[in-house]
């Protein structure tokens, strides 16, 4: 993978774009960055030169040792990020003035460009500056929207920098694409679900939702339409995932067949809960109302139930045991309909539900069987995924 050029633009929001560095960084990814001259105002190039131990590049005619480093820097780079981009880049990128490095910059790059706006709102919905982005967008050149809210200005609206997890997701998306998931809609369940006896009291289990928010954002990465029906958890949905939140069972099955028809690939991650009380009250009852034994009656099977309808859906179960890992999860497998088995031994501390790592096994209806030693649910989710790609790759060849 080749390294990303980052352009850095006068605006207060600069200082983010150490974390956009970080971020990178923890991707494996080397970061050049380029700044204007005005940004130089904000912050020294000293301190992005620190971060990624390469000379920050400002001017465009710099001490004669590197004349055209404008036209050299094109090969060594994946992608052109803007971040922050003023509305000053924006207008001169849209009109082809290349009057200092990184204007000069954009023009000679050849890889894919993407920019992060980031400026008061009335200059983000000023209709030159409309104008002119949708004139970049229609030349191929990709956006991450700002978000709303209050800015340092002071006024309220669209025009706060996109958040750096948000603008790395995207710019990963640019370079890790793969042709198996482009145009193809990945549907993702995470999390838990809740069960509630009456409004205080559930049953539930300690899934966190880390693995399933981390397939999702793999999958977009890689170039799905990705689809995430989630249980109540505490995480930031990842960038550019539809996102669909539930509580019970019930809910997370009405959500889930509803996006099943046009789902191509379908990772049930989430961990439903088994069983519901029989009578949900909707005011909370006294303790002494609450009989010693309650019952319960099973919630719906929703991997079962896609089992049953799946026509041309690539389904991924997961599976949480303890004990006996390989037998339980190949016998879900066959009477679930089921195309790749993830289970995975949730009675140790450090792996399984709630915690960063995971350490799993994957099984295959054809007896196949591959174990993934533990490491982050990150590094899981890219190893599931690069599974899924091959047999998507198996389905294409066999159409
Ligand atoms: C304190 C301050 C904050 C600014 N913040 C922004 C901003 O967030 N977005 C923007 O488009 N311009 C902002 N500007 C205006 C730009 O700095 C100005 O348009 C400049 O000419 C842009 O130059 P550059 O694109 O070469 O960095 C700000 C100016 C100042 C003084």
């Amino acid at each position: 993978m080749k390294k990303i050029a980052l352009g850095v633009c006068s605006s207060i929001s600069i200082y983010k774009a150490c974390e956009i560095i970080r971020l990178f960084q923890s991707e494996g990814l080397g970061v050049r960055v380029i700044m204007t001259e005005k940004a130089t105002r904000f912050i020294q190039p000293y301190l992005f030169t620190s971060l990624t131990g390469e000379r920050t590049i400002v001017e465009l005619f710099d001490d004669g040792q590197r004349p055209i480093e404008h036209i050299s820097l094109v090969d060594e780079i994946s992608l052109l990020l803007i971040a922050p981009a003023t509305a000053n880049i924006i207008a001169k990128m849209a009109s082809g003035v290349a009057d200092d490095f990184l204007s000069t910059f954009y023009l000679a790059v050849k890889c894919p460009v993407l920019v992060a706006p980031a400026m008061n709102e009335a200059m983000y919905l000023h209709p030159q500056t409309q104008e002119n982005i949708k004139k970049l967008k229609a030349l191929g050149v990709n956006f991450v929207e700002p978000e709303s809210g209050y800015l340092a200005c002071g006024k309220q609206g669209p025009g706060r920098l996109a958040s750096p997890r948000t603008i790395v997701d995207h710019s990963l998306r640019l370079i890790r694409s793969r042709e198996a998931f482009r145009g193809k809609v990945v549907l993702v369940t995470a999390g838990p679900t809740r069960e509630f006896l009456d409004p205080v009291r559930f049953l539930s289990n300690p899934s966190s939702g880390k693995m399933g928010y981390e397939l999702a954002r793999e999958a977009f990465q890689l170039g799905a339409e990705v689809i995430l029906v989630s249980g109540p958890t505490y995480f930031e949905p990842p960038a550019g995932v539809h996102l669909e939140k539930v509580t019970t069972a019930e809910e997370m099955k009405q959500a889930v067949l509803k996006h099943y028809p046009r789902a191509d690939v379908v990772l049930m991650a989430a961990a439903v809960a088994d069983f519901r009380f029989c009578g949900n009250f909707r005011e909370k009852l006294r303790k002494q109302d609450i009989r010693p034994v309650l019952e319960v009656e099973p919630t719906p099977d929703i991997l079962e139930e896609l089992g049953r309808r799946k026509e041309r859906q690539l389904l991924v179960g997961f599976a949480a045991e303890t004990g006996e890992l390989r037998e339980k999860a190949a016998e879900k497998m066959t009477r679930k309909g089921v195309d790749l088995m993830v289970a995975n031994d949730v009675s140790g501390q450090e792996t399984g539900f709630a915690s960063d790592d995971n350490e799993v096994l994957l099984i295959w209806p054809d007896g196949r069987s591959r174990k993934i030693p533990r490491m982050s649910k990150r590094k899981i989710s890219q190893e599931i995924m690069k599974e899924i790609e091959v047999l998507l790759n198996e389905r294409r060849r066999q159409i």
